[in-house]
């Protein structure tokens, strides 16, 4: 009586326990999904120290710069359009003067890569918290409302960042995307 109750408890505990490996698998793929479709903000840090950085979500006001905002991948890469429009913003925020106009280093570094004063730089994710928050360095904050704070409509939006981070990586082999 007591060795069939034995060898049934392990055929339970087998059985529950290639039960558990299976269902760890799918519940991983459907956390997965749902983070992907929960729309929540991924963490920011600032380039100056690491600490949180907080960004409203309104700001995010398209479907690409939503897209950025939950995973941190940039989806202008490679859009002629965005990259043209980010030609253009490059000038009209004065990047121009301090990075020279293909963005290869003036007064400020080349921002083409492969190599960054911050190395966080490479990923479209860093580069956007860089120009987002400013530097210790000698570069202030370019976001809205960051870049005067007397005027919180001033500075750029998560959207034309991302397309300036399009333009500036047209110029370079990485696409910031891939890490
Ligand atoms: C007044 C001059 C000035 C202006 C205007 C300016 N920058 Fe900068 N930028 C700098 C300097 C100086 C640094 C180096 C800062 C440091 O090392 O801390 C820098 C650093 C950067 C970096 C980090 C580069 C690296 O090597 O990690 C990025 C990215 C950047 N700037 C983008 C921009 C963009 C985009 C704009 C326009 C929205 C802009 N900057 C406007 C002076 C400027």
């Amino acid at each position: 009586m007591r060795k069939i109750t034995l060898s049934t408890l392990g055929i339970i505990l087998l059985a529950s326990l290639a039960g558990c490996g299976k269902s760890g698998d799918s519940a991983g793929g459907g956390d997965k999904a749902a983070a992907a479709s929960s729309g929540e903000m991924i963490k920011f840090v600032t380039t100056q120290d690491g600490s949180p950085l907080t960004i409203k979500a309104e700001l995010f006001d398209t479907a690409e710069a939503k897209e950025f905002m939950t995973t941190g991948k940039n989806p202008y890469i490679g859009n002629q359009d965005a990259i043209a429009k980010g030609k253009k913003l490059f000038q009209l925020y004065s990047c121009t003067q301090c990075h020279g106009a293909d963005a290869q280093g003036q007064v400020g570094p080349n921002l083409t890569g492969p190599n960054y004063n911050y190395a966080k730089d490479a990923t479209n994710k860093g580069m956007f918290e860089t120009v987002w928050h400013g530097t210790n360095g000698g570069m202030g904050a370019k976001g809205k409302g960051l870049m005067d704070p007397t005027d919180p409509s001033n500075g750029l939006s998560p959207d034309e960042l991302l397309k300036i981070i399009a333009w500036i990586r047209s110029h370079g082999t990485a696409t910031g995307n891939e890490s």
